[in-house]
C-alpha cells in the first residue's frame, strides 16, 4: 500500500510507502528541490503541503524552532527532509 506524493514544481508523481521522508522520496525521483544540512537545522528544505497533511508525521520540534527562525508564517510550511509519510491511501501535494 502507498500514498502518492505529488512536487508540484517538477510535475513529478511519486508513489511511495509509509515510513520514506520527503528527502528519500526527493533524492530518488530527481527532483530539484534543494537541500542543505539534511538535519532539520538550516531550512534550506521548507515546502508547503499543499494537501494530504493528514499523510505526514506530525511537525517535529526541529521544524518548529527553524520555521519560526526563519519567520515563516505559511501554515502549510514543513521541512522535507524531517517529514515523513506515514499512512498509504493518500494523496500529498508539495511545493517549494
Ligand atoms: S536540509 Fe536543512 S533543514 Fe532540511
Amino acid at each position: 500500500m502507498t500514498t502518492r506524493v505529488e512536487i508540484m514544481n517538477d510535475f513529478l508523481a511519486i508513489n511511495v510507502r509509509p515510513g520514506k521522508t520527503i528527502q528519500d522520496i526527493v533524492e530518488a525521483s530527481g527532483s530539484a528541490l534543494p537541500f542543505g544540512c539534511r538535519d532539520g537545522e538550516c531550512g534550506t528544505c521548507v515546502v508547503s503541503v499543499e494537501s494530504g497533511m493528514e499523510y505526514m508525521s506530525p511537525i517535529n520540534e526541529k521544524e518548529k524552532a527553524v520555521l519560526k527562525t526563519l519567520n515563516e508564517s505559511n501554515p502549510k510550511a514543513r521541512l522535507a527532509c524531517q517529514m515523513k509519510v506515514v499512512a498509504h491511501g493518500g494523496l500529498v501535494r508539495l511545493k517549494y
